[in-house]
């Protein structure tokens, strides 16, 4: 195994907290990959009062001598990532193919995609809506199981065929948009033009990112896979069918990126120090009242892709541990540890009751009837913004930090405590070339 190799993901339903640690985590890798998801994620990162929010280039973006990279799990939106290279561009940073490139085999999201998405969304009775962040991703990985009306980012580099196949697919969509929803939004000479322009731009960065990986292990170069979305939103083990369509775990990252299993490093389980939902779907530590309420204002809990408010509760330590050992975790990054910071009494899930009787082995699919077993904790009041060890926090918060580390069973490696860059406190980490 290439140990100094780090898989960075979330442990809880996304927004975890994931883009401020890759950042964090750039200085000491090569390489920065995403393997799943698509421009649904929305990847926060502060670098002193300059805030990024990415969604489809890779973290890696804002630290130099780092190649970014499109892995072939990921649903490639070419419009995004024009809009995100050029917003870039405009702050001093310059993407080429000698610092990103994306997986020939990465599916494109088309203009369809996006419209189907959104209708589909809308005809779903009320309690059935997924509350998806209408990117085209569900759509996209549908084609791409469906194969045949599927397009990858390797045909922009065939402009004739890549013009054909459009115009033979938008005249498959019109049909099933008309027969279903009552209309065919698509004309394909517009579409045609956008992703001949796509070609021009985005195809020299169109690259066998497989093999230059698999030659970067055999290297020893270090390299960071950089999760998207949240365990609990995996297309498998997650909260089904309230989840995304990708595979966001661990178990992602050698089909995403092109690697083998034994590659996949560190894996860094990202936490953040509550939990949050944003969409639809079960969430048994949910407070849909004041202590949520304040949740959300401290940790500004508004989505950074769609803008909508986040769902709040307290930290479920049982859903975590279920996604700790789906990915192997072999330590956690606890972040968003100071929003908590002026609330008297703090409670972790411990356990469930469902119909009754405690629940013994986490499972997702009764999710919706579980009732949560509390452990209170004493909360603080200090200022935690500023620490910069383990050994400054008010013996309250460190209480929480131990806590939180013994029932999920795994070593807490980063505390966040802010969201700019310099806000992580390196605790007992074994990421390789940190201290
Ligand atoms: P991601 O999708 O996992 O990368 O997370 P998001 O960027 O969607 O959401 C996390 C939010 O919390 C962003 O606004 C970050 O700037 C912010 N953030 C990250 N870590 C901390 C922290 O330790 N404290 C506070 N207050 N904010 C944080
Ligand atoms: P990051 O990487 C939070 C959620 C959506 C919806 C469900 C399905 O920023 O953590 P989709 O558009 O993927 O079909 O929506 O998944 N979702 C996320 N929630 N953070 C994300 O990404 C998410 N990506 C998708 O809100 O509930
Ligand atoms: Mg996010």
């Amino acid at each position: 195994m290439n140990s100094s190799n780090v898989t960075v993901i979330g442990l809880q339903w996304g927004d975890e907290g994931k883009g401020k640690i890759v950042d964090a985590l750039a200085g000491v890798c090569k390489y920065v990959v995403r393997f799943c998801g698509g421009a649904n994620a929305g990847h926060t990162v502060e670098v002193g009062d300059q805030k990024y929010a990415l969604h489809l280039i890779p973290c890696g973006v804002l630290t130099e001598g780092v190649t970014n990279v499109v892995g072939n799990g990921v649903a490639f939106d070419p419009a995004v990532a024009s809009e995100e290279i050029a917003g870039l561009e405009a702050r001093g940073i310059t993407l080429g193919p000698d610092n990103m490139i994306v997986s020939a085999n990465a599916h494109m999201v088309m203009p369809w995609h996006k419209i189907e998405d959104i209708l589909s969304e809308k005809a779903l009775a009320d309690g059935k809506k997924i509350g998806t962040t209408a990117r085209g991703i569900g759509p996209c990985y549908a084609d791409k199981a469906r194969r045949s009306t599927a397009i990858r980012t390797g045909e922009l580099l065939d402009t004739e065929k890549l013009s054909a196949k459009i115009r033979e697919i938008a005249a498959i969509k019109n049909k099933y948009f008309q027969a279903l929803y009552g209309e065919a939004p698509l004309n394909a000479d517009d579409i045609v033009a956008d992703y001949l322009k796509y070609a021009d731009t985005l195809g020299p960065l169109v690259a066998n990112t497989g093999a230059i990986l698999r030659q970067a292990v055999t290297d020893g170069e270090p390299i960071l896979f950089e999760g998207g979305q949240g365990s609990m939103l995996d297309i498998d083990h997650g909260t089904y069918p309230f989840v995304t369509s990708s595979p966001v775990t661990a178990c992602g990252v050698p089909t995403g990126a092109g690697i083998a299993p034994s590659a996949i490093g560190t894996v860094v389980g990202l936490i953040k120090a509550y939990t949050t939902r944003v969409g639809a779907g079960p969430f048994p530590s949910e407070q849909d009242n004041q202590t949520g309420e304040y949740l959300r204002e401290k940790g500004h809990e508004y989505g950074t892709t769609t803008g909508r408010p986040r769902r709040c509760g307290w930290f479920d330590a049982v859903a975590v541990r279920y996604a700790a050992d789906i990915s192997g975790v072999n330590e956690l990054a606890l972040s968003l540890l100071d929003v908590l910071t002026g609330l008297d009494e703090l409670e972790i899930c411990t356990g469930y009751i469902v119909d009754g009787e405690e629940l013994t082995q986490f499972d997702p699919a009764v999710m919706d009837r579980a009732q949560c077993v509390y452990q209170t904790l004493p909360g603080w009041s200090q200022d935690i913004t500023a620490c910069k060890t383990y050994d400054e926090l008010p013996e309250a918060a460190r209480n929480y930090v131990d806590t939180v580390e013994r029932i999920v069973g795994r070593t807490i490696g980063f505390i966040s405590v802010g969201p700019e860059r310099t806000q992580t406190i390196f605790h007992n980490t074994k990421v390789k070339g940190l201290k």
